[in-house]
């Protein structure tokens, strides 16, 4: 569908990751450039590098990533013209209505081509794609899309009120996708479209409820069985590297060395005081200042001191020096030995976590779902091993 050269090219179709909110589609033109808020890109930097590449901008704050396009990215960048399928519902459709390659498939209607794009690709250049819609200019524009991604031999799209007028082909396709406001109304016409030599199954895709009833209400009378309704939410999670915990042996041993460096300091500083006065009393100095100095001098020491550890403490607590130090793997489970050292390594060791997001991605529609049964010789519906009226 697009190009499957290893590097870009002048005019190819890329697909533009800024960040997960912003993807965009642009076909690369020289000359021309791209901004966002960290910087510009020029489309000739873009030309001769490798697609999937990361590309930095030009005042060197940002950067972009360049993707070769696929049904699933152009999903998340195409123009939108209507309200779209995502990929957790065009997933579940293409599976349900077993949609693989060689199939022939209906959609009503083009929209803004997501579902499109996807079935392109499935089916495959041994299969077809039949798509309807009635708004002409959405009609051209689709028109114009499927051509320049190459989707000409696969796709036949028609201008056209499904509604009222009904499909181009009978008795043909395997499968009929319905993203219509009222697709009761085109359920007869969708009977007529799928073929009658083995089963063929339809989807409905419809905000409301009541129209769902509609539906369904439509598929029985025209003679469709197993008729199930289904609904998709997307529930994403984030998933992180962090670094991992520092074990607790190792925490204990760093404490038990800062309590002993404390003692000796205030052993040493006390040492030093008496030293002084010591001194100060050989020479004999009977001036109060001095004494008082010394006291001072003490005093500031023990300031220097406690300051000094409150730094050491802080470091230990919040600094990346944890993460750094990693017990040999036996010292993780058993008691350090006295005097015992962790090893330090150059390689902070990661684990991943997984996060749910807090919002999750609400309703979008309704999907219905229906097989309709091949018609045998005697005019009736074949019976599966005791599964009468039921999908195989
Ligand atoms: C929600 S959009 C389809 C979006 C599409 N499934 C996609 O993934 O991009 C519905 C489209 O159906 C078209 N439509 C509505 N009634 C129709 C009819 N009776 N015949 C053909 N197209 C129709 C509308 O013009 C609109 O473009």
């Amino acid at each position: 569908m697009w190009s499957s050269a290893r590097e870009i090219a002048p005019g190819d179709l890329v697909i533009v990751w800024m960040t997960r909110d912003l993807v965009q589609p642009l076909v690369v033109t020289p000359g021309k450039e791209i901004n966002n808020r960290f910087g510009f890109y020029r489309h000739d930097d873009l030309v001769g590098v490798p697609y999937g590449s990361k590309v930095g901008s030009r005042n060197g704050k940002g950067f972009i990533h360049v993707l070769r396009p696929t049904p699933e990215l152009w999903t998340l960048a195409l123009p939108h013209r209507t309200q779209i399928l995502y990929l957790a519902d065009i997933a579940f459709v293409t599976s349900w209505l077993n949609i693989k390659p060689g199939s022939k498939v209906i959609e009503a209607g083009t929209g803004s081509g997501s579902f499109s794009h996807s079935v392109t690709r499935t089916v495959g250049p041994t299969g077809h794609l039949w798509s309807y819609e009635f708004h002409e200019a959405r009609a051209t524009k689709a028109r114009e899309e499927f051509s320049r991604h190459g989707m000409d031999a696969t796709v036949t799209l028609t201008h056209r009120n499904v509604c009222k007028d009904g499909f181009t082909v009978s008795d043909v396709v395997d499968a009929v996708f319905l993203d219509l406001p009222a697709p009761w109304d085109a359920v007869d016409h969708a009977k007529k479209a799928l073929r009658k030599d083995r089963v063929t199954r339809i989807c409905c895709f419809s905000p409301c409820m009541e129209q769902v009833l509609r539906t369904v209400n439509a598929l029985n009378d025209a003679g469709f069985t197993d008729i199930t309704m289904y609904e998709t939410l997307i529930r994403p999670q984030q998933v992180d590297a962090v670094p991992a915990l520092t074990p607790i042996s190792d925490v204990r041993e760093k404490l038990k060395g800062m309590e002993r460096r404390r003692e000796d300091k205030r052993f040493r500083q006390i040492a030093n005081s008496r030293a002084a006065v010591a001194t100060a009393g050989k020479r004999k100095r009977t001036d109060d200042a001095d004494a008082d100095d010394d006291a001072d001098a003490i005093s500031a020491a023990g300031k220097r001191s406690r300051t000094e550890e409150g730094e050491e403490f802080k470091f230990s607590e919040g600094g990346a020096a944890p993460a750094q130090i990693v017990m040999r793997e036996h010292e993780l489970d058993a008691q350090p030995e006295e005097g015992a050292r962790p090893v330090t390594t150059g390689v902070a060791p990661r684990i991943s976590i997984s996060k749910a997001f807090p919002e999750v991605r609400g309703h979008t529609s309704y999907l219905t779902f229906a097989c309709l049964l091949p018609i045998m010789a005697d005019g009736l519906a074949p019976v599966w091993e005791g599964r009468s009226q039921r999908c195989p």
